[in-house]
């Protein structure tokens, strides 16, 4: 091949992936050779790419466009058989993995830092997802991350760009390139899963829906489904064009990032439902008018629901969530005498489980819920299933939040996080309260009495990897508990996620304002961790 240029680099020092892939400030990422350096070190920690398939798409975010070129170009240059590209180099997360999977491609490439603004003045992201559709593992990350330190030359092909608007197959050099309508094969994918004629006859009864895709990846895909198959009116789906800055916003669905649309569910005349999405389509929000349903609510009651669709009417295999994610989902496994797994915060750590039919439902407490039909979390999916749900139940969202607590109690719930703060203080305050782990059980703070505390390790059932120090939990005898952890997907400082449960089954006390009902949890979390004195704030920047 003659037009393939191999050019000499040096390692750029922190290209280490966090919780999701590597996530940095755009302009960081468009200054050469960084992307190629990255890119490079996936090729090499995969053993090369001759003869393999791989599926490449982003969120559309700024630099999308451009990156997915030069990865195009490099992917040729590596001799890659087949690169799968969605129209536009759009694909949401959901999609790829789903693609990955149906294709049997080798892995994929993609170009998200999912709910974090964009824009060249905002932030890039790229992860590696495996055969499986899912984030690569720990180990591969370690690989690729080991590649960087290493690099000395990437390879690429000088040519053109290609034309990735049109829907089609084309040959680069040895390569061909398809690329594909980024909507269909996900649409196909959920009509298998869900009672489409179900949710259509919901929607023609007047049943209303607000979606907010947030100028991000999934309006195309909203509207496909939503809109035009299943019948809702035009204009249900908010914010339904992608944009490189996502209208200025932050993609984030919660009900600080997605204002507006909460502004729309507690007005007067609000929608029977609504529900958002982040900047590539994995994250969710759901309520219902007047309602806010947390994550950690929407799994359990997604999994207390799952056999009312389709495509879960065998039941579950099995619930996971991530360790900071409140303990509903557990009682609802318990319930239906299947098991509940507790996994560290990210994705990745629910693969194993999902490919060996362990766990059939996944949550985390930031927004994210899947299912074992791809292997990242789906927004557009929980947001079906819960429509399929209330197409079967026929009742409101309050109706069944109300229902849900009664029969298991209720998880009060939040995370308060404190963005940006300084990342050294951060990291002693982590490790001080480490070393007092061992002394606090027995201690009791505002009228609770710790039973436990521990730094989260986590040994995987099926690999057995373990994965030490994922947060710091302090369990409560009366089944209340604090998590701390360091985020590990911001670009700036540290955030220090503080989360907070207290569990309540008194049938007169399941209606408080979560902030209330946690009041002494929140106390009892400064006195422990001496939160205000280490990152010099008086209060969280976000309460989710
Ligand atoms: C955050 C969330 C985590 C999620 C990840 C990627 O990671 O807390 O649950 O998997 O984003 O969406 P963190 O910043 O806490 O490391
Ligand atoms: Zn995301």
């Amino acid at each position: 091949m003659t037009n393939v240029k191999t050019v000499p680099t040096t390692p750029i020092h922190g290209q280490r992936p966090g919780t999701s892939g590597l996530r940095k400030k755009t302009a960081e990422f468009m200054r050469p050779p960084y992307l190629n350096n990255f890119t490079q070190a996936i090729f090499n920690a995969v053993g090369g790419l001759t003869g393999k398939t791989l599926v490449l798409g982003g969120d559309g975010r700024f630099f999308n466009d451009k990156a997915a070129q030069i990865i195009l170009k490099m992917a040729a240059a590596n001799r890659l058989a087949k690169l799968i590209v969605g129209q536009n180099s759009l694909l949401s997360t959901p999609a790829a993995s789903n693609l990955i999977r149906q294709r049997k491609a080798d892995g994929g490439i993609i170009l998200s830092a999912s709910h974090n603004p964009g824009g060249p003045d905002e932030d890039f992201g790229m992860k590696y997802n495996m055969s499986n559709g899912g984030p690569a593992t720990e180990n591969v990350t370690e690989c690729i991350f080991q590649e960087t330190t290493s690099i000395n030359a990437f390879q690429i092909f000088d040519m053109p760009d290609v034309d990735l608007s049109k829907v089609g197959k084309q040959q680069v050099g040895e390569m061909e390139v398809e690329v594909i309508d980024s909507v269909v094969d996900y649409q196909a994918l959920m009509k298998t899963l869900f009672d489409f004629e179900a949710i259509r006859d919901l929607l023609a009864d007047g049943f209303t829906i607000t979606i907010d895709a947030m100028h991000a990846v999934t309006g195309p895909y909203a509207k496909a489904i939503l809109e035009i198959d299943l019948g809702a009116p035009k204009g249900s789906v908010l914010n339904a064009v992608p944009l490189p800055d996502f209208g200025g916003g932050h993609p984030d669905p919660n009900p600080v990032w997605a204002k507006d649309l909460m502004t729309i569910m507690f007005a007067g005349d609000a929608p029977d439902f609504g529900a958002a999405m982040d900047g590539d389509g994995d994250r969710n929000m759901i309520l219902g008018r007047g309602t806010y349903v947390t994550p950690s609510d929407s799994l359990a009651v997604l999994a207390a629901n799952a056999h009312l669709a389709p495509g879960y009417k065998r039941g579950l295999a099995g619930v996971a969530r991530s360790m900071p994610t409140s303990r509903a989902a557990d009682r609802v496994a318990e319930k239906l005498g299947i098991d509940a797994f507790e996994t560290p915060t990210g994705w990745k750590f629910f693969g194993n489980l999902l490919d060996a039919g362990k766990a059939t439902l996944c949550g985390e407490e930031s927004a994210g819920t899947g299912s074992d039909h791809v292997r990242e979390k789906d927004g557009l999916w929980a947001i079906l299933l819960w429509l399929n749900i209330l197409a079967v139940r026929k009742k409101s969202v309050a109706q069944i939040m109300a229902g849900h607590w009664a029969e298991f109690g209720r998880n009060y719930y939040s995370r308060h996080d404190y963005e940006g703060v300084d990342e050294i203080r951060a990291k002693e305050m982590i490790l001080t309260l480490s070393r007092r782990l061992r002394d606090l059980p027995g201690t009791e703070i505002e009228g609770l009495i710790i039973e436990d505390a521990d730094n989260f390790s986590y040994s995987d059932p099926v690999d057995q990897s373990v994965s030490p120090n994922q947060g710091i939990r302090i369990l409560f005898e009366d089944g209340s508990r604090i998590v701390l952890r360091l985020s590990g997907t911001g670009t700036v400082g540290a955030t220090l996620r503080v989360y907070l449960e207290r569990y309540e089954n008194n049938a007169e006390l399941l209606n408080q304002d979560p902030q209330l009902a946690l009041a002494p949890v929140i106390r009892a979390a400064e006195q422990i961790a001496h939160i205000q004195n280490y990152t010099g704030r008086t209060a969280p920047d976000v309460k989710t």
